[in-house]
């Protein structure tokens, strides 16, 4: 999908009725479960963020993360980078392809504690896994390929990501693209003149993706 899509200037998503969404998450909580075990690692909980402007922690379901890592077509050029890693779910899962590094961003460190734990653990990889306990606002961007976020903060932070991965673009011309989770915050990427919404997932009723997935890529030459 490369034509114009529309997108809302204040993004909006209503939860599908009651019985789907009830059925649609009890099948992804089993099978989330299986590849749990099967990763030997432990994602599931929420928890709430003592951190300004951060999201509280959840995850999307491993259907989701597959069904998004296998639209990207990753190969071994790609450094994807999930910003607000928490116990380090996506990254586990990016690692299950043969990228070149799968890396988590998390600010708090009882967190990040958690996905270094789940790191020692991890039965199965294709790739590097690593977790930085920082700020998306410090990270370094220059070998990023692939950003990943399930709407990990609000939009103060994210201006100065933005303006961190410009400047990383600039610097080091590449390939690059972001992958947003319940993009609440989509229209502040989409104003970027640099970047381009080439996708969006909306589920639909019964659908096994639970919330709103969004893709962008980068404009800027590449060379
Ligand atoms: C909704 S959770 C997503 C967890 C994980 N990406 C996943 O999908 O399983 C958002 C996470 O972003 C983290 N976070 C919030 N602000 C952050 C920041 N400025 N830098 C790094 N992580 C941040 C929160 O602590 C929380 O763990």
């Amino acid at each position: 999908m490369s034509q114009a899509i529309p997108l809302s200037p204040e993004y909006r998503f209503t939860f599908p009725p009651f019985f789907p969404r009830y059925c649609t998450t009890l099948l992804n909580r089993a099978i989330d479960s299986f590849h749990e075990k099967r990763l030997g690692i432990k994602t599931t909980g929420g928890a709430g963020s003592p951190h300004p402007d951060a999201s509280h922690y959840g995850c999307l379901a491993y259907y989701t993360y597959y069904k998004i890592f296998d639209a990207l077509g990753l190969d071994k050029k790609d450094v994807v980078v999930d910003l607000g890693s928490g116990k380090g779910r996506p990254n586990f899962i990016a690692a299950q392809y043969p990228i070149k590094e799968s890396i988590g961003v998390e600010i708090d460190p009882p967190l990040h504690a958690v996905s270094v734990a789940n790191c020692a653990t991890l039965r199965e990889a294709r790739a590097p896994v690593r977790f930085v306990c920082q700020s998306a606002t410090d990270f370094n961007y220059d070998d990023t390929t692939v950003i990943i976020m399930f709407h990990p903060f609000g939009g103060e932070t994210l201006n100065v990501v933005l303006a961190r991965i410009e400047d990383s673009l600039k610097r080091k011309p590449r390939e690059f693209r972001i992958v947003y989770g319940n993009p609440m915050l989509s229209p502040l990427i989409a104003a970027k003149p640099w970047m381009q919404l080439y996708d969006a997932w909306n589920p639909g009723t019964w659908s096994r993706v639970k919330f709103p997935v969004h893709f962008y890529r980068s404009t800027m030459p590449t060379s």
